[in-house]
C-alpha cells in the first residue's frame, strides 16, 4: 500500500501539465499530490487543494510555507457541494488520489469533478485496488499484514476493487475517451516495503473496524515487522503483489 508517489509523477507527465496552468486537487490530504502539481504549473499557474479534513489542510499549509510553495492554497469543502467559485467550469486540469473508492456514489463525485473541468480539460485519478494478492511462495505473516490494513478499508465501506470499474464509471458520469493503466506493486526479497509505517498509521482504524483487537495489534511487534516480512521474503525467494495502482486521464468533452 505505497501512496504510489513515482506512478503519480508518471501519470502526470501524461496528463501533459503545462506550466501557467490552473489545476484542482479534490481530497487534496496533506497537499502531496497539490505540490507535485505547483512544480508543474509553475509561478504563472495555480493550485487549489480542496478536503474535508480541516487537520490534512493544516498540515498541508504548513508544509507550504515551510517550503515556500506560494502558487498552492488549501480550502475546506465537500466535493459533491463544491463553492460556486470552484464548480465553475475554469481548471485545466482536476486530480483526485485516493479518495473515490471511499465514495458511495462515485458517479456524481465524478461528474461533480467534470464540471470544474473547462471544456477538454483533463481529470486525472489514481486509486489503490485488493484485487490481485500473489506470491511466489507462501507468506503468512505479509498476507496477515495485508489483510489487516485491507480488510479495515473494507470494513470503513470503502470499495477495495474499483480499479476494473473506473473506465465505467467515468463514461457514466460524462467522461470521454478515458486512458487507464494498472501497475502492480511487487515486493521483493530485497526491497523495504512500506507496511510497517501504513499498519502503524492505521493502527487505531484497525482496532476501531473490529478487524483485530488492541492485544492482536500488540502481540504484532509492529516496531520489527519490515524487518521480519523482508525476511520471511527472504527465506522464500519470494516476491509479494498486494495490490494494484490504477490511473485514468480522462478529458470532459468540447
Ligand atoms: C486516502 S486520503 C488521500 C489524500 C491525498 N489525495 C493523497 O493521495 O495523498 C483521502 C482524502 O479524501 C478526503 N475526502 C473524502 N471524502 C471527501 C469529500 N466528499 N470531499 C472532499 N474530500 C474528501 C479525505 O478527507 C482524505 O483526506
Amino acid at each position: 500500500m505505497d501512496n504510489g508517489g513515482a506512478f503519480t509523477d508518471r501519470l502526470l507527465d501524461d496528463a501533459q501539465i503545462r506550466s501557467g496552468q490552473l489545476a484542482l486537487d479534490v481530497g487534496c490530504g496533506s497537499g502531496d499530490i497539490s505540490f507535485r502539481l505547483a512544480e508543474r504549473v509553475g509561478s504563472a499557474g495555480r493550485v487549489i487543494g480542496i478536503d474535508l479534513n480541516n487537520d490534512a489542510l493544516e498540515r498541508a499549509e504548513a508544509q507550504a510555507l515551510e517550503r515556500g510553495i506560494t502558487n498552492v492554497s488549501f480550502l475546506q469543502a465537500n466535493l459533491h457541494t463544491l463553492p460556486e467559485s470552484i464548480r465553475q467550469p475554469h481548471f485545466d486540469v482536476v486530480t483526485c488520489r485516493r479518495v473515490l473508492m471511499y465514495l458511495p456514489d462515485k458517479v456524481a463525485a465524478l461528474r461533480c469533478l467534470f464540471e470544474s473541468l473547462k471544456p477538454g480539460g483533463r481529470l486525472v485519478l489514481q486509486e489503490h485496488d485488493a484485487s490481485v494478492s500473489i506470491s511466489s511462495a507462501s507468506l503468512p505473516e505479509t498476507e496477515n499484514a495485508h489483510r489487516l490494513i485491507w480488510d479495515t478499508v473494507r470494513a470503513e465501506g470503502a470499495d477495495t476493487k474499483v480499479g476494473l470499474k473506473l473506465h465505467d464509471l467515468i463514461i457514466a458520469a460524462g467522461g470521454k475517451r478515458p486512458s487507464i493503466r494498472a501497475e502492480a506493486v511487487v515486493q521483493t526479497p530485497d526491497q523495504a516495503s512500506p507496511t510497517q509505517m501504513i499498519l502503524q498509521a492505521m493502527r487505531e482504524r484497525i482496532v476501531a473496524a473490529g478487524v483485530a483487537s488492541d492485544e492482536e495489534m500488540e502481540s504484532l511487534d509492529i516496531a520489527t515487522l519490515d524487518e521480519r516480512l523482508k525476511q520471511e521474503r527472504k527465506d522464500k525467494q519470494a516476491s509479494y503483489v498486494g495490490e494494484m495502482i490504477f490511473g485514468v486521464i480522462a478529458e470532459r468533452p468540447q
